[in-house]
């Protein structure tokens, strides 16, 4: 169903450009982009894209609080992120609302709790010491790609139960060409100029689709054949045997479409995290000694945790979440009725950058995190309320990996000035991909990858 725009007109003010510069914009420099927006017209500004639909950015907290504690029934995500179905399908959790989106999110959260994420430490610390082996004393690299290797990995092990080498192997392949499809900007141009519902854009997807498909519906049903389906640790595991309220289990094709969902919102997103860790670590020598230092030495890890989350306060790597109202709410501090039909989103790029509460905004100080905790409305890189984020802790469990495997095992320094930020599909990344300097293995190749003391986040 395609979205209509809104009747009444009580939007906030906005730029006057043409919808096409708004979104090369947006799609280039997303954060020069809205910072100068708010400056010029405040925390509530509506933008016009390619669509020609308007959306109304929200940066003031208590707008935020709005919108993540609004009801199902008003705040309709499923129906704004539709640009998604034609890869993600229509059963992903992340393009449904109200009660269905509410039986998928109960059936999806419990295997991703904090604590059961202890469980992945494994699969994590060899997929990163796996790719370690592969870097040379004195080469430069570009962290990205390395990171995705590591999380598309992860995400092959721990949620889709992959053990044997080589359909690990045929699915890598697969899975690669498909995310460089479906993240290609061309791609992405494309299907914003026809529309999710072309025809065009369906044939190529379909073609680049169907082998991928094909591999899914295998795992699924070699798992459901597998005896020791109980006895297994793996997230496809859990929800095969996962019951909703009604007793019923997740068919076939709802199963296809979580596990899509999870790749494509578990894999990218941490591998940016991550690169944006290492170019931020690597152009502050001291913050990167002083994590380096309490990795190797093994204990107690806050300063890992407040570098994370300081990463994701500057360098979110989903600027906006979006959602269509389904009847009129009030922002900008009662200034604004906003209509039915308006899509809304919040802000997270510029929630964090907001002086008042993060002094000095654009450094990048994870000392802030040690004190204080991170604020239900003011620290959102995972989104909030009902839609928050369901992988949030096994990403940060993984970022925490990560990290400890590579600083524990080479000595980092920055090749090259500070990144700027550009984006690669849906998220935001290092524009040359976080480029730093190996410059010494501190371990000889092959040995134990990771420290010991790891907690849940
Ligand atoms: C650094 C890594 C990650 C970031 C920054 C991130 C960010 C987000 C954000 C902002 C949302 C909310 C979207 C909205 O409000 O519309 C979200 C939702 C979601 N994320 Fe993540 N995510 C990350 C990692 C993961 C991982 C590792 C998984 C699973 C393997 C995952 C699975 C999901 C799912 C299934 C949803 C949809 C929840 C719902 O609609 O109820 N994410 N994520």
């Amino acid at each position: 169903m395609a979205i209509s725009a809104p009747t009444v007109l009580d939007l906030p003010p906005g730029p006057r450009q043409p919808r096409y510069a708004q979104a090369l914009q947006w799609v280039m420099r997303p954060q020069e982009f809205v910072v100068r927006q708010r400056e010029r017209f405040g925390d509530v500004f509506t933008l016009e894209f390619i669509d020609g639909l308007p959306l109304v950015v929200l940066s003031d907290p208590e707008d935020i609080r709005t919108v993540f504690t609004g009801s199902a029934e008003v705040m309709h995500a499923g129906e704004a992120n539709k640009l998604l179905e034609p890869v993600l399908g229509s059963r992903s959790i992340l393009l449904l609302d109200e009660a269905e989106h509410l039986r998928h999110r109960r059936l999806l959260l419990p295997p991703f709790h904090g604590e059961r994420m202890l469980r992945y430490e494994q699969i994590m610390a060899e997929a990163a010491r796996r790719e370690l082996a592969t870097w040379q004393e004195g080469e430069t690299i570009e962290m990205l790609p390395r990171m995705q290797a590591i999380t598309l990995e992860v995400i092959m092990r721990a949620v889709f139960g992959i053990e044997d080498g080589l359909e690990m192997e045929r699915l890598r392949v697969l899975l690669r060409t498909m995310l460089q499809q479906t993240t290609d900007m061309r791609q992405m141009a494309l299907s914003l100029i026809l529309g999710p519902d072309s025809e065009r854009l369906q044939q190529r997807l379909d073609e680049v689709l169907r082998p991928v498909d094909e591999e899914l519906y295998r795992v699924i049903s070699g798992h459901r054949a597998a005896a020791n389906l109980e006895e297994r640790e793996d997230i496809l595991s859990m929800l095969l045997l996962a019951r909703d309220e009604d007793g019923e289990a997740m068919t076939d094709e709802e199963l296809r479409d979580e596990l899509m969902t999870l790749l494509l919102a578990g894999h990218e997103t941490t591998a940016s995290s991550l690169s944006w860790a290492f170019e931020q670590l690597t152009h502050q020598p001291q913050t990167l000694e002083r994590l380096t230092e309490e990795l190797r030495d093994g204990g107690d890890e806050p300063y890992a945790e407040a570098v994370i989350r300081e990463t994701m306060r500057l360098r979110p790597v989903l600027p906006i979440v979006i959602r269509l109202l389904k009847e009129p709410i009030t922002v900008g501090q009662g200034r604004f009725r906003l209509p039915a039909g308006t899509r809304v989103a919040p802000a997270i790029i510029l929630v964090h950058l907001r002086d008042d509460i993060y002094p000095d905004p654009y450094q990048f100080r994870p000392e802030r995190f040690i004190e204080t905790a991170p604020g239900t409305y003011t620290w959102i890189p995972f989104g909030g309320g009902m839609r928050r984020c369901i992988g949030s802790a096994f990403a940060q469990f993984e970022m925490r990996a990560v990290l400890r495997a590579v600083l524990t095992n080479f000595d980092l320094e920055a090749a090259g000035g500070p990144e700027r930020i550009t984006r690669r599909s849906l998220t935001i990344v290092p524009d040359h991909g976080g480029r730093v300097r190996l410059l010494r293995r501190v371990k000889p190749a092959g040995s134990e990858a990771t420290g010991k003391g790891a907690q849940a986040p």
